[in-house]
């Protein structure tokens, strides 16, 4: 009704009773508009080690992630898997990048250690990496020496979901399950879409310490529109039925939108309806605000 809310506390604690502003947060404007955020900043870290690492698999990226947790704490800031089609595919995007590890390996991660002050990021990067390699998780691996060698190595990460793009429409997901879960999950899916649509490209990448991976099938190339969009329904069933036996999330960071809505409503349950639609009621009545994203919602008439 146009009401303004203030609530910009920026309180680090507090708790008095219902807190609203999380109502707001994954409601993709359906409850209200949000005009202003009040943010924590923090210092950007004064020494960021980046390394690129060449291992045996999946499951052991999460081995060396729970051990990257033990060995370096919280100071390691990022952890993304990519296979090595990311490689092809980032190069297809930006044609200039050079592969910066000389073997094929069957699973990459990109990691990286950041600290500020009297920290030791390199030493601790350096002593990581010979503990793991010694014990074999890591086959190989390059630690960029520069800020611009760094930036190199994130285009790979980067660049591949642009080379993603350019291979036309197709399908995406944001996938996430317990990590305990992932490398379960991922193989189970493959092998599946590898049996059912052999045709089609799997290409699993994506934030392994929150458990959220981004398994997206491209159709071949040439497909036709209309085969194309067979194929994205097709494996997005197919993908998404594996998921509900792992009793993931279809939607880890991205949400739901128009496009995840009937995906969304088919797997609520009735309570989680009712409180959704209680909400709904008492925020926006008219059902004015982003009608048809997330849930589909009838005036009473
Ligand atoms: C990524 C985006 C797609 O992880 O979430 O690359
Ligand atoms: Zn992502």
């Amino acid at each position: 009704d146009g009401t303004i809310w203030n609530g910009l506390s920026t309180l680090r604690k507090d708790n008095r009773g219902i807190d609203l502003k999380q109502l707001f947060i994954g409601a993709e404007g359906t409850l209200g508009i949000i005009t202003a955020v009040a943010v924590k900043l923090y210092p950007n870290p004064e020494h960021v080690e980046t390394a690129l690492l060449g291992l045996n698999s999946l499951d052991d990226a999460i081995k060396l992630y729970r051990r990257a947790r033990r060995e370096c704490c919280d100071l390691m800031s990022a952890f993304e898997f990519m296979p090595p089609v990311a490689f092809t595919l980032a190069i297809e995007a930006i044609p200039d990048l050079k592969m910066p590890i000389a073997g094929d390996y069957p699973a990459y991660v990109l990691m990286e250690i950041s600290g500020s002050g009297l920290v030791d990021t390199a030493d601790l990067m350096g002593r990581f990496l010979e503990g793991v390699m010694e014990d074999g998780l890591v086959l190989d691996g390059v630690i960029a020496s520069s800020r611009a060698q760094a930036q190199s190595l994130w285009l790979f990460r980067e660049g591949m979901n642009e080379g993603q793009a350019l291979r036309g429409s197709h399908m995406r997901t944001d996938i996430s399950v317990p990590l305990s879960k992932l490398s379960a999950f991922v193989a189970e899916a493959e092998a599946e879409l590898a049996e059912k649509l052999p045709e089609c490209l799997a290409v699993s990448y994506g934030h392994v310490g929150d458990g959220n991976v981004h398994l997206n099938v491209l159709p071949p190339n040439g497909a036709t529109p209309e085969e194309r969009e067979a194929f994205i329904y097709k494996s997005k069933t197919l993908v998404n039925e594996v998921l509900d036996r792992y009793v993931g999330s279809i939607s880890a960071e991205h949400g739901i939108g128009r496009l995840k809505r009937s995906d969304f409503e088919s797997r609520l349950s009735d309570v989680q309806r009712r409180m959704i639609t209680g909400l709904k009621n008492a925020f926006d009545p008219d059902l004015r605000m982003n009608p048809g994203c997330q849930i589909s919602l009838q005036p009473d008439s």
